[in-house]
């Protein structure tokens, strides 16, 4: 069978980015992204391409280049369903935060919405993919409904979790380690796997695509996020470590990094990992080992959570503590709000909790982000509240300036690994702060000599 005609449900960081290569890489096919978020879909119809929703670099090219030949963004969910037949869902599975598994099991409200949706619409044969990332054995619920509320049409359920990271999504999606795709040993589902192999075959060596069944696919996404952040966690504990020692984390990760065992790719010691995929999908993973009663793999990986949020708050009690134990009515300048570099996601940002630390003891904070709208910070105060937080939108102030974001400022956290910071003037930003001016280097990536010879104070991570 040759895919003609894709639908993706979700029109986010996910589903936006790898479709709209699926269309620039697969002229013959069809592409029909859709969403229940009409802003989000105006965005994307948006007929400048800057203004597409999701930030990443090279992705408005892809999108400009394809958009209304064989790319198109809707929020007709039905249409794009019975029209297709290769169905992606990709939209959001957020931590649960209400019932049982609160805090830690995924939500699986809007998978099981989309498939019922399918459900209720196809007339024909449907292959239905779990681009999403979902805890392991989803596909037999979904499955479930598919086959339970159908208008009894056939569907083979694929899993293809999605591996990109933000800030390098078209990379990584043009050129990716592997693609990964798992089904039924059926020759149905053999057939169907064949299908979407072909459709990444237009672009990607086969010895790159992968296939496996259905569990171990679901499982491998979840693990893999869960070794990433693991890394994170591990440079970041011995971070504490070498600022009592006098050991450089930098030297250390290079140290290690160089055993091709260990291998030099996510060993930046950080203020902490964000994002929101990392720990949702621990605290998942964690869930269903607790599910099977696997308490000792449980509390393994909890651990990489833990040590995160340690990493978070102990950057913030650093900052308090340093400034002689009060920042109270203190100007704190922030550069950087995202999670990472090169995108405009906030969601579970190190950023966040910092300042929810340094608000709780009443400083005044003043936040630079170089793609983040002002009214996303905002939203992030509001989702801080919500989660018993009695911090609230009053003590940030957003600037579009970075020195005037730094005027006056006690000291300057960076939150954000942005490459424009270390080009700044320096110089001038310290003849306009408080002094004595400190710099907390959350990332790791100014000269910390060069900002010591102008007079400032630095403290960064790890040393
Ligand atoms: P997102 O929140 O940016 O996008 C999800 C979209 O789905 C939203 O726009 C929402 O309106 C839409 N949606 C929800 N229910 C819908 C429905 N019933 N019908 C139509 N639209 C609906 O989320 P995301 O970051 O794109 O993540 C999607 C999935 O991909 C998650 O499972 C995530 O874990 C996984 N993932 C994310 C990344 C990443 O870098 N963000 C990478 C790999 C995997
Ligand atoms: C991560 C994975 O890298 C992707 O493979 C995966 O598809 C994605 O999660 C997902 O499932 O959502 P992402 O969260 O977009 O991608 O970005 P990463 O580059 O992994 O960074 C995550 C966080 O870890 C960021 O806050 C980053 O600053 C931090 N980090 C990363 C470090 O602190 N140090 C490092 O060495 C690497």
């Amino acid at each position: 069978m040759k895919v003609k005609n894709i639908c993706c449900i979700g029109a986010g960081y996910v589903g936006g980015p790898t479709m709209s290569v699926i269309a620039y890489k697969c002229p013959d096919i069809k592409v029909n992204i859709v969403d229940l978020n009409a802003e989000r879909i105006a965005a994307w119809n948006d007929e400048d391409v800057n203004n597409i929703p999701v930030y990443e670099p090279g992705l408005s090219d892809i999108v400009a280049a394809a958009r209304g030949k064989n790319l198109f963004f809707s929020t007709d969910v039905e249409k794009a369903i019975e029209e297709a037949d290769m169905i992606f869902i990709s939209v959001n599975t957020p931590t649960k935060t209400y019932g049982v598994g609160k805090g830690m099991a995924a939500d699986l409200k809007y998978i099981e919405l989309c498939a019922r949706q399918i459900a209720a619409v196809a007339k024909s044969d449907k292959i239905v993919v779990e681009k999403s990332t979902l805890p392991v054995r989803t596909a037999e619920a979904v499955k479930n409904i598919l086959e339970n509320t159908g208008n009894g049409v056939k569907f083979q359920i694929l899993s293809n979790p999605e591996f990109l990271a933000e800030g390098t999504a078209v990379d990584d999606l043009l050129n990716p380690d592997r693609v990964l795709v798992g089904g039924d040993t059926t020759p149905e589902g053999q057939e169907a796997m064949n299908a979407l192999v072909e459709v990444y075959a237009n672009w990607i060596p086969k010895d790159r695509i992968l296939t496996t069944n259905v569990w171990s696919s679901e499982l491998s996404k979840l693990t893999a996020n869960a070794f990433l952040a693991q890394r994170v966690s591990s440079i970041n504990a011995i971070s504490e470590l070498c600022e009592r020692t006098g050991a450089d984390v930098n030297e250390v990760a290079r140290a290690i990094g160089t055993d091709s065992r260990i291998g030099p790719k996510f060993l930046k010691a950080s203020v902490g990992f964000g994002g929101s995929c990392f720990q949702k999908d621990i605290l998942n993973l964690v869930y269903i080992a607790r599910t099977y009663g696997l308490t000792e793999v449980a509390d393994y990986w909890e651990q990489v959570i833990i040590m995160n949020d340690h990493q978070k708050r102990r950057f913030a009690s650093n900052i308090v503590k340093t400034l002689y134990n009060t920042v109270s009515g203190k100007k704190i300048a922030f550069l950087g709000w995202a999670f990472k570099k090169d995108t405009n996601d906030t969601r579970e940002s190190a950023a966040i909790y910092v300042a929810d630390d340094l608000l709780n003891e009443q400083a005044g904070i003043a936040v630079y982000d170089p793609k983040v709208e002002e009214e996303a910070i905002y939203r992030d105060m509001d989702y801080l509240a919500t989660r018993g937080s009695s911090v609230n939108r009053k003590g940030i102030t957003v600037y579009t300036d970075p020195y005037e974001a730094c005027r006056d400022a006690h000291a300057i956290a960076i939150l954000t690994e942005w490459d424009e910071f270390k080009g700044y003037d320096w110089q001038r930003i310290y003849d306009n702060m408080k002094k004595p001016a400190f710099v907390f280097d959350g990332r790791n990536i100014l000269d910390s000599d060069q900002l010591q010879k102008i007079g400032f104070i630095v403290s960064s991570i790890g040393k």
